[in-house]
């Protein structure tokens, strides 16, 4: 399965609030465990483009079933890095889709940002595998930083510096 990896569009707003939707409701690997609203989902997209973040999909037959994006950091300082989220659906995962979507928004998130940061939950082995796999560098835990469903789990700090990143990982 080859996915389409391209930039996100206004009109990809309904499928990606019912994929991010979606991955919330798992309750396990987002921040989020509600779906956003296609208003909340419109306005992101609007706050990408106006803050010069990178924000792709990935579609395999024409469906949408991955995003990333990086980014700005909010403040004067701060701007030069960008802060990357992703996700795939359920029955997409483990095919290759993840790391096509990585690679790509740390090749032109890196023409902007000089750093890229991520936080992850430690239970996440997959998403911390395809992160350090990339480069990204551990540099903090937030230990029990999330009690959900009586699980209390880790938030891990990685980050990865222009300098340090190789397009061929
Ligand atoms: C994390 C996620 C984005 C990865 O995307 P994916 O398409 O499933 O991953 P890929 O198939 O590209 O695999 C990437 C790496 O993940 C790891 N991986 C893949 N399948 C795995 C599995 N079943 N178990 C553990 N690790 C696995 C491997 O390290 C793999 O790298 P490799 O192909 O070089 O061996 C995806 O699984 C997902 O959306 N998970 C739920 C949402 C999420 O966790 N988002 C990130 C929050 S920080």
């Amino acid at each position: 399965m080859t996915p389409v990896v391209r930039a996100t569009t206004a009109e990809d707003a309904e499928a990606l609030q019912a994929l991010v939707g979606a991955v919330a409701l798992e309750r396990r690997y987002l921040g989020a465990t509600q779906p956003f609203t296609l208003e909340q989902t419109h306005g992101y997209l609007a706050h990408v483009q106006a803050s010069g973040g990178v924000a792709l999909v990935a579609d395999v037959d024409a469906r949408l079933v991955g995003w990333v994006d990086v980014l700005s950091g909010p403040f004067e300082g701060l701007t030069h890095y960008g802060r990357l989220g992703m996700g795939v659906a359920a029955d997409a995962r483990g095919q290759g889709i993840g790391r096509a979507l990585l690679l790509e928004a740390l090749r032109q998130g890196f023409e902007r940002f000089t750093r890229i940061e991520l936080e992850v939950f430690a239970s996440n082995t997959r998403a911390h595998a395809l992160y350090r796999r990339a480069g990204f560098v551990e540099e903090g835990r937030r230990r029990a930083a999330r009690i959900l469903d009586g699980v209390t789990d880790d938030i891990l700090m990685l980050g990865l510096l222009r300098e340090e990143w190789k397009p061929s990982r």
